[in-house]
């Protein structure tokens, strides 16, 4: 998705700008531009398509203004060209946009805006709209603008006549800003400009900010000033660096054993669930009769885990929805129905729209969101963080396993609630969910195996992964984490379900990863591995087993650490981790910025 940063201050804005777009390219982007007020109070603009490394080679403009909006584009309307890229400049004003005008085409009809554009976005109509509306006052022109639009928008926003001021305005699209010393700064995420602040606020939706050198004022439509309410962020700048790692991906895969101890660790008194310091009242689980989750992709998949586990312990329907099918579905729900919403960045638009439909039906809506104070965690009846710190890879792994650990908490409290266990069993619980970082650890002592393992993979054009009960859930994620950073197609499929047609795809040296964890269907599967294998697949095995050297099973026999068949995922889950990255590696290929893709989805 798009990046947004601006600042104004008593610093040079050109580095601050380039050096926060830097930080936001895992948002995923293929063109960026910087708009500045030189000293003679024109604006100015560098823009280009690329990186943000070409953008800084074409700023090479001496001015030492110290007010200007930054911006990286993920092309929505209009295909990648410079002209199509961020800032847009109309008359007197100059803006850059994360979101979608859903109604451009009609506000360029109605407000005659055609002659002056050149681009083929809606943010050019925005800007061209906001120059119309323009009489000298920029927050009167900002108030009848916003009116006007539909859809999901975060302007930044210059006016000519009023140099070193930005003035901003959201709606869904997500932007947090900061006063402090060194100046006023805005920006999509934190992470632009963490070096200057740690503490920032949510800029509210349909509030005008007006940020200039000495503060940041915020007022509401009809013109009544509020006060920011100021967060903390909770991670240190390093935490948003790669510390050595070659990649973020690596890094975060590396940091799960401490991202997993600070999730769990608040949530667990006397070695059983309490949910007291996350504000969950022992009621949003004691009448609880089914349970609904709703996310996408990664974050689904985490939830597919926790419906397995949900139901097998609670003996109650859990159903898991795609967000983006959830909105338009008939769902059923109950006011008893619990709602489990499940977001790392807390900012995908069909998860936010799916919570803002389940709240119609049930105030049971709890968010898991990894970003505090985010939209979808502001906007459910209760929220359960997870701790795992920025993910800026956009692969999702960390907050993955962190997500599945939030629903093994829940799962335990569900439990008691509805009394489908005994205390001394949610303590067992607990004591295998708190040796998940140990085993953990131990699987990623076998991080050199796995890069010498996916020479294999490497030239693969199809891969399956199969699995029963959790193992075929967990590999939902592994067919999705090869698929989004190595572009080789994979596929996730019940093992049992393979003879109904897929196992036609199986050929010579066809690469099937298959996940044997669960012994109430191990002979099953295994069954179901000598069916592909017959069939001349390459089988890589992961199991608990000590070492399976029969060739009729497996070409690689991958051994997890023991432990409980439902604490299994997080171990096999990895390995699944590893062998994406260094699939991609091994392709050439960046895993921090898979082609095509953003880290927070913020459009439909
Ligand atoms: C996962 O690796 C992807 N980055 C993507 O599927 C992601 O999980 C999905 O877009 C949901 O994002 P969210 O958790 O921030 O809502």
């Amino acid at each position: 998705m798009c990046g947004i940063i601006g600042f104004t201050g008593k610093k040079e804005a050109q580095d601050i700008l380039l050096d926060g777009l830097a930080s936001l390219e895992y948002r995923g982007y293929d063109s960026a531009g910087i708009s500045y007020f030189k000293d003679t109070g024109k604006i100015s603009i560098r823009k280009t398509v690329g990186k943000v490394k070409d953008l800084r080679a074409i700023c090479d403009d001496e001015n030492n203004s110290t007010c200007g909006i930054g911006h990286t584009r993920w092309a929505t309307h209009g295909g990648v060209t410079n002209s199509n890229a961020h800032p847009h400049k109309v008359g007197k004003v100059s803006l850059i946009h994360n979101g979608i005008i859903e109604n451009y085409h009609e506000l360029a009809e109605e407000y005659d805006l055609s002659s002056s554009l050149i681009s083929e976005t809606d943010t050019e109509v925005a800007a061209a709209l906001f120059n119309k509306l323009y009489d000298g006052s920029p927050v009167d022109a900002i108030r009848k603008a916003a009116r006007l639009f539909h859809g999901s928008f975060a302007f930044c926003i210059m006016f000519k006549d009023h140099p070193g001021t930005i003035y901003a305005i959201r709606n869904v699209s997500p932007m947090v800003a900061s006063y402090c010393e060194d100046g006023s700064f805005i920006a999509s995420d934190l992470t632009a400009f963490i070096n200057y602040s740690r503490r920032y606020f949510i800029v509210p939706e349909y509030h005008i900010l007006t940020m200039k050198e000495d503060g940041i004022t915020l007022e509401d439509l009809e013109g009544n000033q509020i006060q920011p309410e100021y967060l903390e962020v909770d991670w240190d700048v390093a935490a948003a660096q790669k510390d050595g790692y070659p990649h973020f991906m690596l890094k975060e895969i590396h940091e799960q054993p401490d991202a997993f101890t600070r999730t769990i660790t608040p949530r667990i008194v006397n070695q059983l669930p309490d949910f007291t310091e996350d504000g969950l009242p022992d009621e949003l689980f004691a009448d609880c009769t089914d349970i609904t989750v709703v996310a996408c992709g990664t974050a689904m998949h985490a939830g597919m885990v926790g419906k397995t586990l949900m139901q097998g312990m609670l003996k109650i329907p859990v159903t898991v929805s795609v967000a983006s099918e959830f909105r338009y579905e008939q769902p059923v729900i109950s006011r008893t129905s619990l709602v489990i919403v499940v977001s790392q960045s807390g900012e995908t638009i069909d998860t936010l729209e799916a919570l803002r439909l389940a709240k119609k039906y049930t105030t049971k809506t709890l968010s898991i969101v990894n970003v505090k104070g985010s939209s979808i965690a502001r906007e459910s009846n209760y929220v359960l963080y997870t701790h795992a710190g920025p993910e800026i890879a956009v692969a999702s792994t960390k907050a993955y396993t962190v997500q599945m650990a939030s629903f093994y908490l829940l799962c335990c409290k569900l439990g008691l609630s509805l009394n489908k266990i005994t205390e001394h069993e949610a303590k067992t619980f607990i004591k295998n969910l708190q040796n998940v970082p140990n085993t953990i650890s131990q699987v990623l002592t076998q991080e050199s195996e796995m890069q010498r393992l996916t020479n294999r993979m490497i030239n693969a054009q199809n891969t399956f992964f199969i699995g029963r009960s959790l193992d075929y859930t967990l590999s939902m994620e592994g067919a999705l984490k090869l698929k989004e950073i190595s572009y080789i197609h994979a596929e996730a499929y019940a093992a049992g379900e393979l003879k109904h047609g897929t196992i036609a795809l199986i050929s010579d040296g066809v690469p099937v990863i298959a996940l044997a964890t669960q012994k109430h269907v191990y002979s099953k599967v295994i069954s179901n591995i000598r069916e592909v294998k017959a069939r001349g697949a390459y089988v890589i095995l992961l199991s608990k087993d000590e070492n399976i050297t029969d060739k009729s099973v497996c070409d690689v026999h991958i051994r997890l650490p023991e432990s409980p068949d439902a604490f299994s995922v997080f171990n096999s889950v990895v390995i699944l981790q590893l062998i994406a990255y260094y699939t991609a590696v091994g392709k050439g290929f960046n895993p921090d910025q898979p082609r095509n893709l953003a880290k927070s989805v913020t459009v439909e």
